[in-house]
C-alpha cells in the first residue's frame, strides 16, 4: 500500500507534492520520489526511508515545475533502497504505482529484448518500460498507456508523466484507491482523499478499469479497456484532514479491521494459482527437496503472531502430516532447544522487529535449521535474518492492536502449508485445488462480517465496560481464535480477559464462573461444537452468562437457547473458520474500548513494535 499524489496546474507544485505525501505517509513509509516536467526535461529526485529523507534531499537540491507526480512506497517487490524508490523511468516516460503486477517476471523478460536497460528490482519499472514502447511504435500517451496497461494483469494505480506532453499527466486505477481533485485552473489526483483535501473538496473517485486524463483545465475520464468517454461526477467531501487520514473511520483500528478483505486479496494475490490447483510462493528459496527432508517444524512468535502460529500449527499437521510445535520466542531463544538442519523453523513478525522473535531466529540459526520467514514490513531485520519469506501484504499497520496483519498472517501460514503439502506430496493437486477455492472466497465472507450491524457489539459494550474479567473460550482452531480475543480485549479495553482451551475450562477456571462474569465462546458448526456447547452447559449451571461466536443456521439455532448472545458468521471449511470467528473478536474489543473511551489506536504501556527485550 503506497501513497501516489499528481498535480497540473499553474502552481509550482514540489511543495505542494511533498504536503501531500506527508498526509499519505500512513501508507507506506520506507522510500519517497517525486517528478516534475521543467523546461522541457524530467526532473527526479528519490530516497530511501523516511519521507523527511526526500524533503532534506530537495531543500539542498530545488526543483520547480507545474505538472508533477510524487510517491511514498510500501515496498512489496524489492528492498526499500533509492533504486527501488519511485517514479521510475524509461526513456521520456516516468511512472509512480501502487498495487502489485502479478505476471511481472513474464513481462519482464519479454522486455529485456529492448535497448533500455532496467535500474530496479521493482514490478512498477515494467508499466514505464511497457508505456516507452508503445510510445516508440509511435502511439500518443493515453493509447500508449491503454496498450501497455492492456498486457498488465495485478493490481495497479498509476501516473505517468512523459517529457513530451508537459502540460497532461494520465492515471489509470484497477484493484487500487484513486482519486481525482477538481480544482480551478488546476487539478490533483491521488491514492486517498487526505493528499489533496487543503487544496478541493471536489473529487472524482475512479472506477475498476478507469483512465483520468487531466489537463490544468480539464479532466476526462475514459474506459482503459476500449479508450470509450466515461461520465463521471465530482463527490463533495465533508471530512476533516484528520477525518481523511482515516478513511473517515473514528480510529485507524477501526479502518484496518475494515481493510482486512482487502489485505486478505493483496496477500493471496499472484500465490495462488487456481488454475494449476498448486502455490506459488517465490520468495521462498527452499526447493521441493529441502521441503522433503525436513521431518519437523517449529514455528517462533510473540503476541498476536504467536496466536497466528497457533492456526499454523494445525494446518502443518494437518495438510502435511508432520510434527509441528509453537514456542514462545522469548522462551525459545533461552531454551537451548534442540533443533537441527532437519528442523523448519518459521518465524512470524508483523514488525519483523520485535527483539524477541529475532532472536529466537539467531538461536534457531545456531543450529543451520532451515528458516522460513512471514512479515509484513519489507526490508525489515527479520527479512534480512531469513533467506525464504512469505510477505503479508496488509500494508501499514498504524493501530498498535494487530488486526489486518494477524488476517493475512493466517493466509500466509495456509498457502505455506499447501506449498509444503504440494512438496511433500501428502495432499493431491485436486484436494489443494479445493482448499484454494475456498481460501480465495474468504475476503468477500470477511467483507459480510465486516459490513454487518454493529448494535450486537454497541449493545454488548454497554454491558461490559464495568466488567473486571472475561473469560474466552474455544475447541481446536477456535481456541487461538479464543486467545486473540482475550488479548485484544485486554490490550484496548483493559479489562482482563483469559483465554483458554475450552476443554481445560473444568480443571481450574470454572472456579472463576458467577453470574458476574461473561465468557465469549467461540463454537462454529465442526469437529468441535458439540463437546464445546458441553462447556457452554457447565458455565450456565454456574450463573455464568455466554456471548457464542457461532455458525449461522443450525448452529446459531442450537446455541441461541443457551446463551446470553449470539453472534453468527458464515460457515466455511473448518481450516479457514478462524478467518470468520476472528472478526467477532475484534470489533467486540473496539466497541468495548471506544465505549469506555480508552486511546484505541495506542493503548497505554503498549508499542507497535516491541524492539526490547
Ligand atoms: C498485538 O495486537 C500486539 N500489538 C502485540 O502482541 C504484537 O502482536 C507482538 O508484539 C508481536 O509483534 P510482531 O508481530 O510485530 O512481532
Amino acid at each position: 500500500m503506497c501513497g501516489i499524489i499528481g498535480y497540473v496546474g499553474s502552481k509550482n507544485c514540489t511543495e505542494l507534492i511533498l504536503e501531500g505525501l506527508q498526509r499519505l505517509e500512513y501508507r507506506g513509509y520506507d522510500s519517497a520520489g517525486i517528478a516534475v516536467i521543467a523546461d522541457d526535461d524530467l526532473h527526479i529526485r528519490r530516497s530511501a526511508g523516511k519521507l523527511v529523507n526526500l524533503a532534506n534531499n530537495l531543500r539542498t537540491d530545488p526543483l520547480t515545475g507545474t505538472t508533477g507526480v510524487g510517491h511514498t512506497r510500501w515496498a512489496t517487490h524489492g528492498a526499500p533502497t533509492e533504486e527501488n524508490a519511485h517514479p521510475h523511468r524509461a526513456g521520456d516516460v516516468v511512472v509512480v504505482h501502487n498495487g502489485i503486477i502479478e505476471n511481472h517476471k513474464e513481462l519482464k523478460d519479454e522486455l529485456k529484448t529492448d535497448a533500455l536497460p532496467f535500474t530496479s528490482e521493482t514490478d512498477t519499472e515494467i508499466i514505464a518500460h511497457l508505456i516507452h514502447r508503445e510510445r516508440a511504435k509511435g502511439l500518443d500517451l493515453p493509447e500508449a498507456v491503454r496498450s501497455a496497461l492492456s498486457e498488465v494483469r495485478g493490481a495497479y494505480a498509476i501516473a505517468v508523466l512523459d517529457r513530451t506532453e508537459p502540460d497532461r499527466i494520465i492515471a489509470a486505477k484497477n484493484a487500487s484507491p484513486l482519486v481525482v481533485g477538481i480544482g480551478d485552473g488546476e487539478n490533483y489526483l491521488a491514492s486517498d482523499i487526505p493528499a489533496i483535501l487543503p487544496h478541493t473538496r471536489e473529487m472524482i473517485f475512479l472506477g475498476e478499469g478507469e483512465m483520468a486524463i487531466l489537463t490544468q483545465d480539464d479532466v476526462s475520464i475514459v474506459s482503459i479497456e476500449d479508450g470509450e468517454p466515461i461520465a463521471s461526477e465530482p463527490q463533495t467531501i465533508t471530512w476533516s484532514p484528520a477525518m481523511a487520514e482515516k478513511g473517515g473511520y473514528k480510529h485507524f483500528m477501526l479502518k484496518e479491521i475494515h481493510e482486512q478483505p482487502r489485505a486478505m486479496v493483496d496477500t493471496l494475490r499472484g500465490r495462488v494459482r487456481i488454475e494449476h490447483d498448486a502455490v506459488d510462493l517465490p520468495g521462498i528459496t527452499l526447493d521441493d527437496a529441502a521441503l522433503k527432508a525436513i521431518d519437523r517444524v517449529v514455528i517462533v512468535a510473540c503476541g498476536t503472531s504467536w496466536h497466528a502460529a497457533l492456526i499454523g500449527e494445525t494446518l502443518i499437521e494437518q495438510f502435511v502430516r508432520i510434527p509441528t510445535e509453537v514456542e514462545l520466542a522469548s522462551e525459545f531463544r533461552y531454551r537451548k532447544p534442540v533443533v537441527n538442519d532437519k528442523t523448519l523453523v518459521i518465524a512470524i513478525s508483523q514488525s519483523g522487529e520485535t527483539a524477541d522473535t529475532l532472536a529466537a531466529i539467531a538461536e534457531a540459526k545456531k543450529s543451520n535449521t532451515p528458516l522460513v520467514g512471514v512479515c509484513n514490513v519489507i526490508g525489515s531485520t527479520l527479512t534480512r535474518q531469513c533467506e525464504s519469506m512469505v510477505m503479508t501484504h496488509a500494508g501499514p499497520e498504524v493501530g498498535v492492536a494487530s488486526t489486518k496483519a494477524f488476517a493475512t498472517q493466517i493466509g500466509a501460514l495456509y498457502m505455506l502449508a499447501l506449498r509444503i503439502a504440494q512438496a511433500r506430496r501428502t495432499m493431491t493437486s485436486a484436494e489443494i485445488g479445493e482448499h484454494l477455492q475456498d481460501l480465495i472466497e474468504i475476503p468477500s465472507r470477511m467483507e459480510e462480517i465486516i459490513q454487518g450491524p454493529t448494535d450486537v457489539y454497541k449493545a454488548l459494550a454497554r454491558k461490559l465496560h464495568h466488567t473486571s474479567s472475561m473469560l474466552y473460550l474455544g475447541r481446536g482452531l477456535s481456541y487461538p481464535v479464543a486467545l486473540e480475543g482475550a488479548l485484544k480485549l485486554k490490550e484496548l479495553s483493559y479489562i482482563h480477559a483469559e483465554g483458554y482451551a475450552a476443554g481445560e475450562m473444568k480443571h481450574g477456571p470454572i472456579a472463576l464462573i458467577d453470574e458476574d462474569i461473561y465468557s465469549v465462546v467461540v463454537c462454529p458448526e465442526g469437529p468441535h461444537f458439540e463437546k464445546t456447547l458441553s462447556n457452554v452447559a457447565e458455565i450456565n449451571t454456574r450463573g455464568g452468562s455466554v456471548i457464542a461466536v457461532t455458525t449461522e443456521g443450525a448452529a446459531a439455532e442450537r446455541v441461541s437457547d443457551e446463551v446470553d448472545t449470539v453472534i453468527t458468521v458464515p460457515a466455511v471449511r473448518e481450516h479457514l473458520q478462524p478467518l470468520l470467528t476472528m472478526l467477532p473478536m475484534q470489533l467486540l474489543a473496539y466497541y468495548v474500548a471506544d465505549f469506555k473511551g480508552t486511546d484505541v489506536d495506542q493503548p497505554r504501556n503498549l508499542a507497535k513494535s516491541v524492539t526490547v527485550e
